[in-house]
């Protein structure tokens, strides 16, 4: 591919193919979509929903994988009770889990009834299938699968705002937090569809990434604020997600909640660009550089920093692809807001300088993509 930056969406043709899963269910007129009215929502598949529901929305304890420094690591973030004295992970080549290996786990307190525990395996060979199992409150959970794949020619998904919550203004419960429920089993139903069309379409992927809002409820002045949990339960619930890791960003709407940075254990993790959510953070995979940016942040220097900083780190990158929250060059209403055009002249140089190749992002609901640009304007030649 010419080098130049492809905005929002591209394709690296030579390394990887994007599957656009963007607004699968995320927009009709008022930006909500009935689960009941969807085809997998006239099926017995939302009566089966609706019970499952029940019975993990009070349980913040679902697993979440994210990628790791590298293809050669995988990051685990759960919860468990305060009172679980020693939370456990084991990885194994094998479902019997014959010859597991313990990770350490690191444990941190995330509110007075859970704890958050977090481990990463290491040394993981390509195209291998792994098992790994964990301890929730005492008990060895059921093996899981994890393969790792082809670097060299591999695909991964991109998705943006899941947003988890977000058609509470669409429900006629009598209260905020029974609206709050309703929502969140709403979106999740929709969230779970997404990823398995996702999958459908390609079953191999080696992870996917988020441009961000995985939940709805990031206002502290809202009752549901505080009961966000119940929006991670259902973020967290597709069953796909306990075998493909998700490189999340920080959206406006997770930025001030500490429970996105118990929830997510994300490598190389930076200070720099951090809101209470957490800071920029990057992964390598194959000959990919990947820089995700909290630009809630709006400190340009700091992104400067974080850019230059893990580029001159990563010579060898073929490919070099930024992922933020707000889209600089959507097509959407949030576009046009004065953070969005600050965003837009002073990170684009930074960008350039820097040779990033894509950049990816959400925030508008929108999709869209450019051509390549240069210097803030469309290339020409590459029309
Ligand atoms: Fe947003």
């Amino acid at each position: 591919m010419k080098k130049g930056i492809k905005y929002l969406v591209s394709i690296i043709i030579a390394v990887m193919i994007f599957i656009l899963a963007t607004n699968i269910f995320a927009i009709e007129k008022s930006r909500y979509t009935d689960a009941t009215q969807t085809r997998q929502g006239k099926t017995y598949e939302w009566k089966n929903w609706c019970e499952e529901w029940e019975k993990i929305k009070n349980s913040p304890t679902q697993m979440s994988l994210s990628p790791g420094e590298d293809e050669t690591q995988l990051n685990f973030a759960w919860y468990s009770k305060s009172c679980d004295v020693k939370p456990n992970l084991k990885i194994s080549d094998n479902p019997k889990m014959e010859d597991a290996k313990a990770l350490q786990v690191i444990t941190t307190k995330a509110s007075d009834e859970y704890k958050t525990n977090k481990a990463t395996a290491t040394n993981l060979k390509p195209n291998t299938r792994y098992y790994y199992s964990y301890t929730i409150n005492g008990k060895w959970t059921e093996p899981a699968l994890y393969k790792t794949k082809n670097t060299k020619r591999y695909t991964f998904g991109f998705v943006g705002d899941p947003q988890i919550g977000a058609s509470y203004r669409n429900m006629n419960g009598e209260t905020e937090l029974e609206n709050q429920d309703k929502a969140v089993r709403n979106d999740s139903f929709n969230w779970n569809n997404t990823i398995k069309n996702m999958i459908r379409r390609n079953c191999d992927l080696s992870f996917i990434i988020s441009a961000g809002d995985q939940i709805q409820s990031g206002y502290k002045k809202n009752e549901s604020y505080d009961h966000n949990e119940i929006e991670y339960a259902g973020y967290l619930s597709p069953c796909a997600l306990k075998s493909i890791p998700i490189a999340t960003t920080i959206g406006n709407h997770d930025e001030n909640s500490e429970n996105y940075s118990y929830h997510f254990n994300l490598p190389n993790k930076s200070k720099l660009g951090s809101t209470v959510a957490g800071g920029n953070y990057y992964y390598r995979y194959g000959n990919t550089l990947f820089i995700m940016l909290n630009t809630n942040n709006e400190n340009i220097d700091e992104h400067k920093k974080f850019i230059e900083c893990v580029t001159k780190l990563n010579k060898d990158a073929r490919w070099k692809v930024v992922t933020m929250h707000h889209d600089i060059y959507g097509s959407g209403e949030h576009s046009s807001t004065p953070s969005v055009v600050k965003l837009r002249y002073k990170l684009i140089p930074i960008l350039e300088k820097n040779n990033i190749d894509v950049v990816l992002s959400g925030h508008d609901h929108i999709y869209s993509r450019s051509y390549i640009l240069k210097g803030g304007k469309l290339d020409k030649n590459d029309m």
